[in-house]
C-alpha cells in the first residue's frame, strides 16, 4: 500500500509509520520538522511542510496517489482549544477531495461517541465537564470528516498507551453496555487496526470504537 501520515512525528504517528514500514508499505511522512522523525527506511519518503498551509498539503497529495491518508495530529494541551488543528484537518480534507485521494482514517477520541455516557462516570461526567475544550475540538474535527465527500473512518480510541503490540483489541460501531472492554488502547494496537482497515470496508463512513 501507499500511505501518507499527518502527525508522523507524534506518538501515534510514529507507531503507524514503523508498523507500516515493517509490513512493507510505502509511507510518506508529512512533517514540519524532519529531524523529529528518527526513522530512516528505503520505503519512507519525507514531505516537509506546514499542514496549516493549504498549498503544502495540496502539493503532496497532487504528486502521487495514496491508498490511505492517516490523520494523527494532536493538540498540545488537553484543556485549551487548538483551532490550528481544525484548520489543518480542513486543508487535508479539501486537498483529498480536490485530488481524489483514497480513504481518510482519522484518529478521534472515544469521548465524542454519541453514547459515550454509557461507558461510565469518567465519560459521562468528568470528560465533558473537565476536558470540554478538547472534546469540542474533536467534535468539530469529527464533523469535518463526516460531512466530507470522502471515504473515511473515524477511529475513536480511549486513553492511549505506549504498551507493545499484542493484537488483543476490540472494535465496535455501537456501544454495547454488557460487552467486556478496557478503556485503554496501545498506540501499537491502534496502528494495527488502522492499517488493517485501509482495504477493509467494514467501517467505511462510520465511527468505530477501538479498545483493549
Ligand atoms: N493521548 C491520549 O490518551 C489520546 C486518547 C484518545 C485520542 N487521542 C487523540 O489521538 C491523536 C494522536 O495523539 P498522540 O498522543 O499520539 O499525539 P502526539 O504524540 O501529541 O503528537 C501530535 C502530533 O501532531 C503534530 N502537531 C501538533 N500541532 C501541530 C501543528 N500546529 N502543526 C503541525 N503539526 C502539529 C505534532 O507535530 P510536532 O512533532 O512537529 O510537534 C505531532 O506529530 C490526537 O488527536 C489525540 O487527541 C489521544
Amino acid at each position: 500500500m501507499n500511505i501518507i501520515i499527518f502527525g508522523a512525528t507524534g506518538r501515534t504517528g510514529k507507531e503507524l509509520l514503523q508498523r507500516a514500514l515493517d509490513e512493507g508499505h510505502t509511507v510518506t511522512a508529512f512533517v514540519r520538522n524532519p529531524s523529529k522523525l528518527g526513522i530512516s527506511d528505503s520505503k519512507l519518503k519525507v514531505a516537509q511542510g506546514e499542514v496549516t498551509r493549504y498549498t503544502d498539503v495540496d502539493h503532496v497529495l497532487k504528486k502521487e496517489k495514496f491508498d490511505a491518508v492517516f490523520s494523527a495530529l494532536g493538540a498540545k494541551s488537553m484543556f485549551k482549544r487548538d483551532l490550528v488543528l481544525i484548520d489543518a484537518l480542513k486543508n487535508i480534507i479539501q486537498a483529498m477531495e480536490n485530488n481524489e485521494a483514497g480513504k481518510l482514517i482519522h484518529v478521534s477520541f472515544i469521548g465524542t461517541h454519541r453514547e459515550a455516557g454509557k461507558l461510565g462516570f469518567l465519560y459521562k461526567y468528568v470528560i465533558p465537564n473537565v476536558m470540554t475544550n478538547l472534546l469540542r475540538d474533536h467534535l468539530d474535527k469529527d464533523n469535518l470528516v463526516t460531512s466530507s465527500k470522502l471515504n473515511w473512518i473515524l477511529v475513536q480510541p480511549p486513553v492511549l498507551t505506549m504498551d507493545r503490540y499484542n493484537g488483543k483489541y476490540v472494535h465496535e460501531a455501537e456501544i454495547h453496555p454488557d460487552k467486556s472492554r478496557k478503556l485503554k488502547l496501545s498506540r501499537a494496537n491502534l496502528a494495527d487496526f488502522m492499517l488493517k482497515h485501509v482495504n477493509d470496508s467494514t467501517y467505511d463512513r462510520k465511527a468505530v470504537l477501538v479498545t483493549e
